[in-house]
């Protein structure tokens, strides 16, 4: 069966006027229950896709080169030859054109094909509205030109898609959840090996709320690359004792304190959080796998004091909403979420606190900051997938 367009597209752009899909690509954003900025440092991180999501319609054209893409988000569409795939002034034509960039390197065979795009997920909340877009395109040309990539190889094709086209050195955990997650569960993901273990997300009478401070600041992208550096520098730093140390994976405590004076401060402080940072991942398992929900929040503050004072990529809003939480009983956690300088927190939060706890964290955000939060409520879903055809 195909899917025609409805009365409400009237409004698509020409080139789209006779677009009948032939499939549709439902891909989803992303929490991080805990284990932040550790991913690109071979460490732990435990994400699951949510049920928010980019859906792609996708159907072949008649063209061997040319190929349309439509944003009904942005109320914008653009158009390119395959032959002459480059980078772009708009960002988000930038993760499609990167995604089919790192697709041609891998020798796979495209030709022309129409696409649209719609969305549910916030843009610029620190969910992975932009790994959800990447991994939901691959996944739609690998499905339209049958080009045989499993999940995982179009989970790193997308990463590098971002570091390539868009210029984030991110890490690989939002496009692996995207693509790798199951309901009901999170994904405790090795990043050194890159092998997932599947944990049910056991939070009877909680909610998973996210509170989106709708700020994003402009140093986040730069910062992002900055701290990936100064890990970097910090492991090189370590090496001329530790030679064996490759990453910072590889780093015990007993070797951090004893190339202390080796490092500079933000160097040790940046290591010691990515340490400690690792350790809370693995504790947080245990936790939720024992229904110790009360420690799991405890780790999940920690965390976000970590993120705060020795990784320094909070900022004063999401302070704000984390210690706010603090003073209410219902909520067991709080912490930034995602790459920071904006976008939102994340709460384990009882059911029954929800409302009120929205209601007047909201209000007193409002008095401090002049912006009305947003408050989502999340479930753990499946990664990328298609839903009709
Ligand atoms: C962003 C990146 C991820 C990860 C987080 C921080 O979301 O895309 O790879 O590094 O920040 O944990």
């Amino acid at each position: 069966m195909s899917t025609k367009h409805s009365e409400q597209d009237k409004y698509l752009p020409p080139s789209f006027q006779d677009f009948t899909a032939e499939f549709t690509v439902q891909s989803p954003g992303r929490i991080n229950l805990i284990g932040e900025h550790t991913d690109y440092n071979n460490g732990y991180v435990l994400p699951t896709a949510i049920n928010k999501n980019i859906l792609l319609q996708f159907a072949k054209n008649s063209s061997e080169h040319h190929c349309n893409i439509y944003s009904k988000t942005y109320e914008k569409n653009f158009s390119f030859d395959l032959r002459e795939i480059s980078r772009n002034e708009q960002q988000w034509e930038n993760y499609i054109l990167g995604v089919i960039s790192e697709i041609q390197k891998q020798e796979k065979e495209l030709t022309g094909f129409d696409c649209i795009i719609d969305s549910d997920l916030p843009v610029g909340a620190g969910i992975s509205s932009s790994a959800a877009l990447e991994c939901g395109m691959a996944f739609g040309l690998n499905e339209l030109f049958d080009l045989g990539l499993d999940r995982q190889t179009m989970a790193e094709l997308s990463q590098r898609a971002e570091h390539n086209y868009v210029g984030t050195k991110c890490g690989i955990m939002d496009q692996y959840a995207s693509m790798l997650s199951k309901k009901d569960h999170l994904l405790l993901l090795d990043c050194q090996i890159l092998k997932a273990a599947y944990v049910p997300a056991h939070f009877q009478g909680f909610k998973i709320l996210l509170l989106n401070t709708r700020v994003t600041h402009s140093l986040a992208d730069s910062e992002y690359n900055t701290r990936r550096k100064e890990c970097e520098e910090a492991v090189l730093a370590i090496q001329k004792k530790h030679p064996q140390a490759a990453s910072l994976r590889d780093v015990s405590f007993d070797i951090l304190e004893d190339v202390k004076e080796e490092l500079s401060d933000v160097q040790y402080k940046r290591a010691l959080y990515v340490l400690q940072e690792n350790e809370r991942v693995l504790q947080a398992v245990k936790s939720i796998k024992t229904g110790d929900l009360s420690n799991f929040g405890d780790l999940m503050y920690d965390s976000h004091v970590g993120l705060r004072d020795d990784y320094e990529v909070s900022c004063k809003e999401l302070d704000f909403l984390v210690d706010f939480s603090k003073e209410f009983d219902g909520v067991y956690g709080a912490r930034m979420m995602g790459g920071g300088f904006g976008g939102c927190t994340i709460n384990l939060i009882k059911e029954e606190a929800v409302e009120e706890f929205v209601s007047k964290a909201s209000a007193a955000y409002f008095e401090a900051f002049g912006i009305q939060p947003e408050a989502i409520i999340v479930e753990p879903e499946e990664g990328t997938k298609l839903i009709r055809s």
